[in-house]
């Protein structure tokens, strides 16, 4: 088992395969978009594939793609197909908006994935429309009915937001009662890239918990999953369950057991350090896997003990205004 330097397993890979994205979300980027990266500054699928492979043949059991938006990056599912036949990998999901999932469905049955984190934050039309500031609320719906359809997993995930989408709160957990879905409400985080002013965290798990409660205080505490993010509860009858991420409280660094690759190539062995080394151009100066491999151990072995120490190291610090697309969640 791969370990870092704090006895933490390492066995978890977000790997983003783009910054692009089709929403304009406000928690995560200007209605603008952002700076896109550039094609050469973007790793290329056989740079993806190559560190897929190296990181499986040294532990990792877990890949999840993310971005941006997954489906926007052109010919995706060919990324996908090399990266589920990588001999050793346990697990391969992925994070998506929904907008264009719905079409690829049955292809990501076929090639084992067997959950899907599905971003949603409310059940209102209009006010999809509001956060998201494109009108495609109908296209995730359509794409949640077709994961469900497959019997896929599905993991929902709300950010709570004060003003924009708390009254979706009980909405949402409502969802569980006959659905077998997963509904996970996030504190909200400031990276946004500078989509928006982040005036500090005004629902965090203990207060998204009590709105839960007003409405079903027999909401249960059930056993979480390894390694969860997020505190996982049921209301006794529901199909379904809820989770709450305390993504900023950052309560789970502890048993932390993932690594991310940005879309341009960075390591980072902590979602709040600046990336530890960049893979892609370590590739395209020539360096071979054994080497590469030489360079990934140290990084594990020098990793941040949480968020707070991660900002701490930090070359620059002036507050944080990076998009979770660029990070890739
Ligand atoms: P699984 O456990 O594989 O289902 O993944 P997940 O829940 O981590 O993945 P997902 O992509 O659905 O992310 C859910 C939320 O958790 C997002 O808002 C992420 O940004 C947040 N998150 C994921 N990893 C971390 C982390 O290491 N630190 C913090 N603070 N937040 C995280
Ligand atoms: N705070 C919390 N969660 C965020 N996400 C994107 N930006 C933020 C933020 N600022 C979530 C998305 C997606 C997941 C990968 O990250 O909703 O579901
Ligand atoms: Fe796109 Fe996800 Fe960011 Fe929304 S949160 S703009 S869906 S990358």
């Amino acid at each position: 088992m791969l370990k870092d330097n704090h006895g933490r397993n390492i066995n978890y890979l977000r790997l983003a395969v783009t910054d692009r994205c089709n929403l304009r979300c406000f928690y995560c980027m200007p209605e603008d978009g952002l700076n896109w990266l550039s094609r050469t500054e973007l790793m290329t699928y056989e740079e993806m594939l190559r560190s897929c492979s190296l990181l499986v043949k040294m532990g990792i059991e877990k890949i999840r793609i993310t971005g941006g938006e997954p489906f926007v990056r052109k010919d995706i599912m060919q990324l996908l197909t090399s990266i589920s036949q990588l001999q050793g990998l346990k697990e391969l999901s992925l994070t998506t908006n929904g907008v264009l999932t719905a079409p690829y469905v049955s292809e990501l049955k076929k090639i084992g994935v067997r959950s899907v984190n599905l971003s949603l934050d409310t059940l209102d039309a209009n006010r999809f429309f509001t956060i998201t500031r494109r009108d495609e609320f109908a296209n995730v719906m359509a794409a949640l009915d077709a994961l469900l359809k497959h019997n896929i997993e599905v993991k929902i995930n709300a950010v709570v937001m004060d003003g924009k989408n708390t009254q979706d709160i009980i909405p949402l957990v409502e969802m569980t009662k006959d659905l077998p879905v997963s509904v996970r409400f996030i504190e909200e985080m400031p990276f946004n890239g500078d989509g928006h002013l982040y005036t500090g965290l005004q629902w965090d798990y203990v207060r998204i918990l009590e709105e839960i409660k007003t409405k079903y205080p027999q909401v249960q505490k059930i056993t979480d999953p390894a390694y969860s993010t997020a505190y996982n509860y049921q209301i006794p009858g529901h199909k379904g369950s809820i989770g709450i991420i305390a993504a900023y409280s950052r309560t789970f660094c502890g048993t932390c057991n993932r690594i991310r690759i940005t879309p341009q190539g960075e390591l980072k062995t902590c979602l709040y350090d600046d990336g530890v080394l960049n893979i892609k151009n370590l590739m395209r100066s020539g360096t071979a896997d054994n080497e590469l491999q030489g360079i990934l151990l140290n990084a594990f072995g020098n990793r941040p003990k949480d968020g707070w120490e991660a900002e701490q190291l930090r070359v620059q610090h002036p507050g944080i205004h990076e998009s979770m697309a660029t990070i890739g969640g």
